[in-house]
């Protein structure tokens, strides 16, 4: 066993094409041909971050024999942290999952192709990188035949959602099951309240509001040494590219509410966005405000907002509005004279993150073919890559379009000295969105 994990030299040598082919495969039949899920249920993770460490106890706590056996990141101190959390007793849940894991140092893999060491060793994936890399990953995984959770959004550019559009139907051929972290599905709460308003509670649904304003999240300041690609991987969520911008990257719950309810993506959106408080040099390209009118195909409307800016009105959370009645907040179903409706008490809900994993390997242990997320994930993700569009441009900007657009915001090359697609200038600052000038498509 070595002592130290695996650093993949290829990374700076490769082209993306090459790095990134996926070599295809034949139509399968059954859907778990290679493994009985009676024995071990053998769990890689791909991205180390908080969210995958996160998901990774769930899919530990989850019914099942299952066993975290790989794990890969870009960077090696990530990775070390996740296992190091994943296997102390220094986590909410207290459990000793050190029986569960067993990922030897020949089984932890850095870098770029890191995700390709780990696919061949397991049954099941793990994608919590950040969403640039997610329609790579997911091609892959679904090559080499794995169960998929992966976490939204699942692309940052339309190229990117028509991959994973085309991915998802090859594990629809495959009967791979592929659940999205997009965990309102999974919480009961929004269960109940989004099959009332599908059974007509409120009449036909005519207008929709959804928030995600908040104060913002991390920034990872520039170190000495750093390549730039390794400055934007690092502090990613400031980088479209990566990221997608908060209104991809966050909002997305609430935009996926908005789809969820309507049954159905918008068919076109105009909106403004700026950045006003969060402008310092760490904050790299992306706006800290968006304002989106989504209009769908029956013409009624979704009113979206984002927000990333401390001490403002903090609210995330979704309304509808129908022609009997509202539904103010998740939960709650209000008649057109405000006599209560429905009122669901969330108290003593399951934790939904949990409940994602509990019955994803619920499916696999019992071998069958229940989750087919990925179309949802890609279209709920388009929609936020929609309003960004237009908040960036100032336009009007057509789903169809939108989703054909050939703009593709990712690098040439994927290596610690590759040139990332955007470059600070000699005072370190990137271009920022101007509407008017910025194109959409
Ligand atoms: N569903 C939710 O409520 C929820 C909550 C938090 C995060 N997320 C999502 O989870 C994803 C990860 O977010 P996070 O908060 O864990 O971020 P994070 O920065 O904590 O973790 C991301 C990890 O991925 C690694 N990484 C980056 N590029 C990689 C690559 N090409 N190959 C392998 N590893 C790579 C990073 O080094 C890092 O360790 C994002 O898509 C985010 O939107 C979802």
């Amino acid at each position: 066993m070595n002592d130290q994990p695996k650093i993949d030299r290829r990374d700076f040598v490769k082209t993306s094409a090459a790095a990134f082919g996926v070599t295809a495969v034949g139509a399968r039949l059954s859907p778990h041909p290679s493994h009985s899920y009676d024995e071990t249920i053998r769990v890689g993770l791909i991205g180390c971050g908080g969210r995958g460490t996160g998901a990774a106890v769930q899919a530990l706590n989850a019914r099942g024999n299952v066993k975290l056996v790989a794990m890969a990141d870009a960077f090696e101190d990530r990775l070390t942290r996740s296992y190091e959390t994943i296997t102390g007793r220094d986590r909410d849940d207290r459990r000793d999952l050190g029986p569960q894991v067993d990922v030897p140092m020949e089984h932890r893999f850095v870098g770029f192709d890191a995700y390709k060491e780990v696919l061949p060793l397991v049954d099941v994936v793990i994608l919590t990188t950040p969403p640039a890399f997610r329609p790579i990953h997911f091609a892959a995984a679904i090559a080499a035949d794995k169960q998929v959770f992966m976490e939204k959004p699942v692309a940052t550019d339309a190229p990117g959602i028509r991959r994973v559009l085309a991915t998802a139907e090859e594990a629809k051929r495959k009967k791979l099951n592929v659940v999205v972290g997009l965990q309102r599905h999974y919480q009961t709460v929004y269960r109940e309240w989004v099959e009332r308003l599908h059974a007509g509670m409120i009449g036909e649904i005519v207008l929709g509001r959804v928030y995600w304003n908040s104060a913002g999240v991390w920034v990872r300041e520039r170190q000495p040494g750093q390549t730039e690609m390794e400055y934007q991987m690092r502090n990613w969520y400031y980088f479209t590219w990566l990221c997608g911008d908060h209104i991809v990257e966050q909002h997305i719950h609430n935009i996926d509410v908005a789809n969820w309810v309507k049954g159905g993506h918008p068919v076109r959106a105009q909106g403004q966005g700026g950045r006003l408080v969060r402008t310092e040099i760490d904050h790299g390209e992306i706006f800290d405000h968006h304002f989106v009118e989504f209009e769908y195909a029956d013409g009624s409307r979704t009113l979206s907002q984002c927000r990333h800016m401390p001490d403002c009105w903090h609210q995330v959370s979704e309304a509808f509005h129908g022609t009997n009645g509202t539904a103010p907040q998740p939960g709650v179903i209000l008649s057109s004279s405000g006599h209560t409706l429905f009122e669901h008490d969330d108290e003593n809900d399951p934790n939904p993150y949990q409940v994602e994993h509990d019955e994803l390997f619920e499916a696999i242990t019992n071998g069958e073919y229940t989750y087919a997320e990925a179309e949802r994930g890609a279209y709920a993700t388009m929609t936020a890559i929609l309003g960004r569009m237009a908040t960036y441009s100032g336009q009007m900007v057509e789903w169809n379009e939108a989703l054909n657009s050939d703009l593709s915001l990712m690098p040439k090359r994927y290596a610690f000295d590759a040139e990332p697609p955007v470059l600070p200038d000699e005072h370190g600052r990137y271009q920022i969105p101007t509407p008017g000038v910025t194109r959409a498509l």
